[in-house]
Parts: C-alpha cells; sequence; structure tokens
C-alpha cells in the first residue's frame, strides 16, 4: 500500500538541454506564443504556431495536444505535450491539482517515462509561482494513488516506454510490476529552487497522511477492526514524537465510556479508544481532533438495507483522517499540541448488541434512549468529546460519517460544517476553500434541539426525519462545554467517492480532512 509510482522532481537547468521523452508546455488561451517556447529553441515554436494556427489546439481548460517534433540533432526529446490553461490566470488552486492528476493519466497513456512540466513557467507573477507548483505536485501526487493490494491482475495501466524503471517485484504478487515509475520534473529557475524544493518536501508529507488514510479507509471490516487502528496508532507513537494510548474494554468501563461500549458490543472485535498526542508547541493548550471509526457499521439490530452496505466499510473515514493527519503534522515537525481521538467500533447485530429502546449512561451523566442502534456514531463521539474536555483544549473539532441526511443535503461537493464558535467555523470554511476540501455551514438553532427529547431518558439518539444532519450536530453539542470552541464536520457525503471523476481523487477513500486540516493548524493563509 502507498507505493509510489510517480517521483516528482524539480529541473532548473536549461530546458534545451534536457533529456527526456516529453516536455510539457501549458498554453493559456487567447493569448500569443509562450515565452517557455524560446527556451525550447527555435523550431519548437514553428510546431506549435502550425498546431495553433491551424486550429488544432486554442488553450482551453482540459485541451491537451502531443506533437511528435521534427527529428533535430541536439534536442534531447522527441515530443512536446501542449497543455491548455484556460484563459491567463483563471486557473485556481484546485484546477491545478486537477490538472496535475490529469497530466499523470495522460503521460501514461502517451508512455512517456521522463516528463518535463513548464507549466507554471509562463505568465504568472513571481508571486504565484510557488502555489502553483505546489498545487501541481500535489495533484500529481494525490492522483498517484490506488487501493490494488488485493487484486492479481489490475488494469495495465501506464506500461510506459522511454526511460521509466519497473515498479516493484514481478511474479504472482499482488499488483506488482505491473506500473512503471513516471518521473516529472517540474521546472523552476535556479532562484526559486530552494523555496520550491521546501513546497515539494511539504507536499509530500502532507500527501504521505494522505495516503495513510485512504490506505485505511479503504481496508474492509475483516482487515481492518478497531484494533487495528490502535496497532496503526502505536505504530505512529514508534515513528514520530507521538504519544499513543489505548484503551479495551475495561479501561473504556472505567472511564464510563458506554457509548463506545454499547455500539461495539455486539461485535467479536472490541472497541477500542486510540488516544495519540504530539506536544511540539510548548504549553500552549491542544487542539483536539476527533474521527469517527465505526470500522463497520451494518446497523446492528436496526439493520440497514442490504443494498450498498459494504460501503460502510468507510464509516471509520473520520478515524483514518485524524491518524493520517498526526502523521502529516508529525512528518512536518509543526510547532503545535495536537491530540487526536479514534473511538473505534464496530456495530453489528448478535445475541449481544444493543437494543432500540436501550438507555445508556454517557458522560456527564446524561442517560440516552436508544431508538435507533444504526445511529451509532453520535453514541462513540459523545464519549469522546466528553473526554476531550479534560485536555482543556482550544479547540475541538471532530470529523465524521455521520448522517445520510446530509448527503440529501449537500450531496458529495462538500461536508458539513457545523459548531458553536463563529471563528473557528469561519477558519475552517477558509481552509476548505484553499484545499478544496469545502465546507458548508448548516444553522444549529435551538428549536431543532427539542427533536432530541425522550420521554424516559435526557435525550434520545434520533431526532425524527427532518434535518437529519443538523438534530445529529444537537445531539453532539450536548457533550461540549458550551464556551468551548467546537466544530462538527459531518464528511458522510465526502469522505469516499467511487466516481473516478476527480483525477487527483483515485476511486475509494479520499482521505478528506488531513489536508482541510493541515492547512488549519498550520496556519497558512489564516
Ligand atoms: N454511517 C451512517 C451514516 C451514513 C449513511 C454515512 C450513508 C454515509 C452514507 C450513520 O451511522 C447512520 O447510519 N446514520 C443514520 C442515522 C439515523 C438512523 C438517524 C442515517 O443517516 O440514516
Ligand atoms: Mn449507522
Ligand atoms: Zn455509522
Amino acid at each position: 500500500m502507498g507505493r509510489e509510482f510517480v517521483t516528482v522532481d524539480l529541473e532548473s537547468r536549461r530546458p534545451q538541454c534536457w533529456k527526456g521523452d516529453l516536455v510539457l508546455v501549458g498554453v493559456t488561451e487567447g493569448d500569443g506564443p509562450q515565452p517557455a517556447l524560446d527556451r525550447l529553441g527555435r523550431g519548437v515554436a514553428a510546431e506549435v504556431a502550425r498546431a495553433m494556427d491551424a486550429g488544432w489546439f486554442r488553450g482551453k481548460p482540459r485541451e491537451k495536444l502531443m506533437l511528435v517534433l521534427p527529428p533535430k540533432k541536439g534536442r534531447g526529446f522527441k515530443r512536446l505535450g501542449l497543455v491548455g490553461l484556460g484563459k491567463a490566470g483563471s486557473l485556481a488552486a484546485e484546477g491545478w491539482r486537477e490538472l496535475g492528476g490529469s497530466l499523470l493519466s495522460w503521460c501514461r497513456e502517451q508512455h512517456a517515462g521522463r516528463v518535463l512540466c513548464l507549466l507554471a513557467r509562463d505568465r504568472c507573477g513571481d508571486w504565484k509561482r510557488l502555489p502553483i507548483l505546489e498545487s501541481l505536485a500535489e495533484g500529481l501526487l494525490l492522483a498517484d494513488y490506488r487501493f490494488d493490494r488485493f487484486r492479481r491482475d489490475p488494469d495495465r495501466e501506464g506500461k510506459g516506454g522511454g526511460d521509466g524503471k519497473k515498479g516493484g517485484k514481478k511474479g504472482g504478487k499482488k499488483a506488482k510490476g505491473s506500473r512503471v515509475v513516471l518521473r516529472f520534473e517540474l521546472a523552476v529557475r535556479d532562484r526559486e529552487r530552494q523555496a520550491a524544493a521546501r513546497s515539494l518536501a511539504r507536499v509530500r508529507e502532507i500527501v504521505a497522511g494522505v495516503t495513510l488514510a485512504r490506505d485505511l479507509g479503504n481496508l474492509p471490516g475483516n482487515r481492518l477492526v478497531p484494533e487495528t487502528l490502535a496497532a496503526r496508532g502505536r505504530k505512529l507513537a514508534r515513528e514520530y514524537p507521538i504519544r499513543t494510548r489505548v484503551w479495551g474494554p475495561e479501561k473504556l468501563a472505567k472511564k464510563g465510556m458506554n457509548g463506545l461500549l454499547a455500539v461495539g458490543q455486539g461485535s467479536a472485535n472490541p472497541p477500542r479508544l486510540v488516544i495519540l498526542e504530539y506536544r511540539q508547541g510548548g504549553k500552549k493548550p491542544p487542539l483536539v481532533v476527533i474521527g469517527k471509526a465505526i470500522t463497520f457499521d451494518s446497523g446492528g439490530i436496526s439493520l440497514k438495507p442490504g443494498a450498498g452496505m459494504e460501503e460502510m466499510k468507510f464509516d471509520m473515514c473520520g478515524g483514518a483522517a485524524v491518524l493520517g493527519l498526526m502523521r502529516a503534522v508529525a512528518g512536518l515537525g509543526l510547532p503545535i499540541n495536537l491530540v487526536g481521538l479514534v473511538p473505534a467500533a464496530e456495530n453489528l447485530p448478535s445475541g449481544t448488541a444493543q437494543r432500540p429502546g436501550d438507555i445508556i449512561r454517557l458522560g456527564k451523566g446524561i442517560d440516552v434512549e436508544v431508538i435507533n442502534t444504526d445511529a451509532e456514531g453520535r453514541l462513540v463521539l459523545a464519549d469522546a468529546l466528553h473526554y476531550a474536555e479534560s485536555f482543556k483544549p482550544s479547540a475541538i473539532i471532530d470529523l465524521a460519517t455521520l448522517t445520510g441526511a446530509c448527503v440529501i443535503a449537500l450531496g458529495n461537493h462538500a461536508s458539513g460544517l457545523m459548531g458553536n464558535d463563529a471563528r473557528l467555523l469561519r477558519r475552517l470554511r477558509r481552509a476548505g476553500e484553499a484545499t478544496g476540501e469545502r465546507l458548508w455551514e448548516l444553522p444549529m438553532f435551538a428549536e431543532y434541539q427539542e427533536q432530541l427529547k425522550s420521554p424516559v431518558a435526557d435525550l434520545r439518539n434520533v431526532g425524527g426525519r427532518s434535518a437529519g444532519a443538523i438534530t445529529a450536530a444537537c445531539f453532539l453539542s450536548r457533550f461540549v462545554s458550551p464556551k468551548r470552541p467546537w466544530a462538527h464536520l459531518d464528511i458522510a457525503g465526502t469522505a469516499w467517492d467511487l466516481s473516478g471523476r476527480r483525477p487527483h481523487v483515485p476511486k475509494g477513500a479520499v482521505g478528506i480532512g488531513v489536508r482541510l486540516l493541515c492547512h488549519l493548524v498550520a496556519g497558512r493563509g489564516r
């Protein structure tokens, strides 16, 4: 898992001396010839002019054209790829990420092994070039992921020519040896090389965090149980300055974490609370990030319908994001204090499972009537939220594939955002814009709380059919102290994507939340 098949490097030598398969040049729509072309030697510019005069290529967004150059002595490459950038300056960060992703598959289709990328060289002021480079590299690296460890015969994509090397070992091993390393070299000027190298190193750490989250997210319920997440947490503690503690059923019982215990009691795979502490920020109060980790959500006794139930292996993507975030933050060595909490359980029906109508006592001594065992996420989160208070955090953020209602409300293009602190919500929304992991706020008017009243307990765990995403957040809010800045991200519609529509989002777990929260805690563009 997580093997790399593309390498991204920087190249600051003169492009006409470069040797490889393919040079990519960005072309904006409606502008004259590209200054970068001059650096590729005469002849090249003429070929491009010919293609554009003939109307074969206009520079529209997503447009691409491969030109085979006539042989010329001394030129180290034979092909030129024209890449449409749309109107000058029209691509935003997400556009560059998508472009990076689409270039990866294009170059593979074209059997290119070594590619020089001149895209970001032209027509943008210097202040913009590094972010462009960063987004482009991020798109390339994010696109270079597939979950193929259980496929003996993966689609043979990118057999590649050029000087690409064989990836991995050959033989009967799963999904190895069928892909080729594609080497991408991003052209930079000498004087920006250092800063670009730092950007690239940062992108690699962040993508490594996303990859960890994707790998965990994609593992099915029989391959990833609560203890698997705990083991991964312990491994992080061996690799980074992270302290990991794992609580099993006994400790959970002592701590009164009866929500996590109740949800997990129907499964032979006992629940865990994984506590990860990264403290490199001195005496500052930490941020606590909580991720729902139901390793499989069958609904329990309130069993879900069969169609599509397999997708509920993704119901631990919140927890996966927390582990991925810890990995990224520690890899970057950020000077912050961060605590990750991963309440992990498997929600199955059995003779020991909790029943509809059960009343359980959660943190703060709140008694909850479990109307529907399929509303399990809020039960495990309630325990974690309550426990989070003991860290006296600066803020608490939870991520959860919490409600189908959120998918109805927002579809797959934004995560639901709710909380009690306007400033925290604004910072999150901004991080969402910057990273392409967009958030959309839903209101938490006091009236919604009334839907959670129970005739026999303090609360019930469902609020009826209307405003399901909001009433779930209202439930969570009861376990947070009112003055503690808290935000809840409902990632039910964004945690996985089986469509393959976005080039930098391979089918399966998205790794949502890692880049978003990494941006937030790194304090970039506050
Ligand atoms: N994990 C599900 C929510 C979910 C559903 C996420 C579909 C992604 C896609 C959650 O545990 C759940 O089952 N929620 C119920 C709550 C209801 C019983 C109040 C739901 O949304 O139907
Ligand atoms: Mn459920
Ligand atoms: Zn669930």
